[in-house]
């Protein structure tokens, strides 16, 4: 790569450039009208939003809101930068490149860094390897470690590993004779200084160089040979302009191939792993050494398979960082399984303990679906304690809740319900809430407030009872009327920009009333709730079918009752409980006002409801001049629910003045 494009290079590439071409070697693109649509590379997404316009030269996605021309679109999809994508476009169009031979200063110096990064690091990794194999030190220290842990010279030659004279100035020197930038090696972590004096950082370890997708070595792991404890046992590279660890997996280079011939990939912990079960012929394997897993180097493994086994200790930081790993792996619409080892064994010791043939079986007979391993680890843990087994239960579900697949899910869920004895009806209830959550929160929002306090058995008035079930059966009405119909919702996030979410209207006031205070309170208005938050509502279709004809029988006739005859309320009825009941105009936006005031509505009298029965059970407290703990958590719950009420009474003002 040299100079700058020159902008009549840039004008024929767009000029030639056909993004329908582009764009449909990544995407699988139908005709639509003038227009071609197809599912959005940048979401899991299963009903296409992702449009092309040949005519206009641009694609929008809108499922993510993204859009722009072809260039904007390999920059997003691919990661290139601006000329990385031109220079890609005029390859695919046999477009000649001409080139100003300055380039943007910042170009420059940012392409210097890398370019000078990179030769000294392949200097120090091609020292290190000599030093290893051919000097008298490197044989007789680094050479023997590695053949008493087991390395072979195949392997010890596939990762390139070294040795770095326990000599404070062996690579500098070697360095200075090469005429390698001294200044470089620094920045590259291999040389430090103390004071005036430069000396070698990984002096007296053995080197695992890391490499980058085309095998370069970017980065350098060393471990100590000496048993003190003063020292670390590994020293890494730092990050630099060549070496972001977030984005980089130890063994991708060398197991690239073998992960896209299995369709599957191990994730195991560090350099020692990777090359064990590499050398045992399990070659598929990588290390996210250094960090925990991340999204991106999830990423990275997502272009060879979407599948991953991971490989971690059985110790409780083991299986702690596998749990973290789980779920990033879910969220990528990656499936994931799990090979827990031997107490005191990890892949490396367990590798070298058997044979290949045994370690090979081992790995097909010991990977369980995360389901599995969860269920497993956490109910060690729980024990009989019920407290703690809802927390498991919960633990559970929410990783169910990152797989994108609903087909996927409800099998997990018939497996979470067989593995911990639980009913499939109350996991989707809990399910559906993690889920409605999710929705909203996926443009990094935040749900709509909510409460979190336990109502207590309240001594209810007769007229309290009323308002509720006027309430609760106006909130079943718009359910079972309007469930399906979509609205877009405005959201406020924390540095309360406005955006808007598409939702199905049943979504919306489920996850509105999702919370203890908010549950009804009439039983068999309970039951019919809990089965609109048992159901998933987009592959219900058909709503008021699907409770008309429930095999419950109580569920049936209550929804006969509130659909046919509409509880009529006078015009009193109406101001006090705050009920508006004209629903015949059909317009989106009174559609959904008219939602929000019964929303609201409903909240808001559960606040109040819960307000006075807190403030009897306060007064009982002061009564018995118990003026402990108790009484100043009651009160700072009441002033809670208060701020509550003041919030909701706001928006119901707000929604009545539309
Ligand atoms: N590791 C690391 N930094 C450390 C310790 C460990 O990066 N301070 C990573 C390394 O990638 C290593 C892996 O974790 O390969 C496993 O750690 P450990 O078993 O402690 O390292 P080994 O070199 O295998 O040491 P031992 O021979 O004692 O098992
Ligand atoms: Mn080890």
């Amino acid at each position: 790569m040299a100079g700058k494009i020159k902008r009549q290079t840039i004008d024929t590439i767009f000029e030639t450039a056909r993004i329908e071409e582009v764009i449909g070697e990544f995407v699988q693109l139908k005709k639509a009208g003038s227009n071609y649509k197809g599912l959005s590379p940048f979401t899991n997404e299963k009903t296409p939003s992702f449009m092309v316009s040949p005519a206009k030269q641009i694609f929008k996605c809108f499922s993510t809101g993204k859009g722009g021309n072809v260039v904007s679109f390999l920059m997003e999809q691919e990661h290139m930068t601006y000329p990385e994508a031109l220079r890609f476009l005029a390859k695919k169009y046999n477009i000649e490149i001409e080139e100003d031979e300055a380039e943007s200063p910042e170009e420059k110096i940012a392409l210097n860094e890398r370019q000078n990064l990179e030769v000294v690091s392949k200097f120090a990794q091609e020292y290190f390897s000599d030093s290893l194999l051919n000097s008298d030190e490197g044989k007789a220290i680094g050479l023997s470690y590695f053949k008493e842990r087991g390395f072979s010279t195949e392997t010890i030659e596939t990762f390139q590993l070294g040795y770095s004279p326990d000599k404070s100035n062996a690579l500098i020197n070697a360095a200075k004779e090469g005429q390698y930038s001294i200044e470089y090696l620094e920045k590259a972590g291999l040389i430090k200084r103390s004071g005036d004096r430069q000396f070698d950082f990984f002096r007296g370890r053995v080197i695992f160089p890391i490499h980058n997708l085309t095998g370069k070595p970017i980065a350098f792991g060393a471990r100590t040979l000496k048993s003190d404890t003063k020292t670390a046992k590994y020293f890494n590279s730092p990050e630099s302009e060549l070496y972001h660890k977030s984005k980089v997996l130890y063994g991708i280079y060398q197991s690239r191939s073998t992960i896209v011939k299995e369709d599957n990939c191990f994730l195991v912990e560090g350099y020692t792993d990777v090359i064990s079960l590499y050398q045992a012929g399990v070659h598929n394997v990588v290390a996210s050494s250094g960090t925990s897993l991340t999204a991106d180097q999830v990423r990275l493994i997502k272009r060879y398979t979407s599948n991953i086994t991971i490989l971690y200790d059985g110790d409780p930081a083991g299986i702690k960082a596998s749990f973290r790993g789980i779920d990033i792996i879910l969220e990528a619409g990656m499936n994931v399984k799990v090979i827990l080892f031997p107490e005191g064994e990890d892949p490396d010791s367990y590798a070298r303990s058997v044979n290949a043939e045994t370690l090979k079986e081992y790995l097909k007979k010991e990977q369980v679906d995360f389901i599995v391993f969860k269920s497993r680890v956490l109910q060690d843990e729980a024990g009989d304690d019920p407290v703690k087994k809802a927390a498991l239960v919960r633990n559970i579900l929410e990783s169910i809740a990152l797989v994108q697949d609903s087909i996927l899910r409800s099998f997990y869920i018939k497996e979470c319900s067989r593995l911990l004895d639980i009913e499939e009806s109350n996991l989707l209830i809990e399910l559906n809430k993690f889920l409605r959550k999710k929705q909203y929160q996926k443009a990094g929002q935040v749900p709509p407030p909510d409460v979190q306090i336990k109502a207590t058995q309240p001594a209810r008035k007769k007229e309290n009872k009323l308002s509720s079930q006027l309430l609760e059966i106006d909130i079943l009405t718009k359910l079972l009327q309007y469930g399906n119909q979509r609205i877009t919702i405005d959201l406020l996030d924390e540095a309360n920009n406005k955006s808007k979410v598409d939702s199905s209207i049943a979504d919306y006031i489920l996850l509105e009333i999702d919370n203890d205070v908010f549950d009804f309170r009439i039983d068999g208005y309970k039951r019919i709730l809990d089965e609109f938050r048992s159901i998933e509502i987009e592959n219900t279709p058909a709503l008021q079918h699907h409770f008309l004809n429930h095999n419950d029988e109580e569920i049936r006739s209550l929804t006969t009752d509130i659909l046919i005859s509409p509880y009529e309320l006078s015009a009193g009825w109406k101001e006090k409980h705050r009920i508006l009941t004209e629903m015949e105009d059909s317009s989106v936006h009174v559609l959904k006002s008219t939602i929000e005031r019964s929303v609201f509505a409903y909240k808001l009298r559960n606040i109040e409801l819960l307000i006075q029965e807190k403030e009897i059970e306060l007064k009982k407290v002061y009564e018995n001049s118990k003026e402990d703990d108790s009484y100043f958590i009651l009160l700072d719950e009441v002033k809670k629910l208060d701020k509550a009420r003041i919030h909701f009474s706001l928006k119901l003002t707000r929604v009545f003045s539309h």
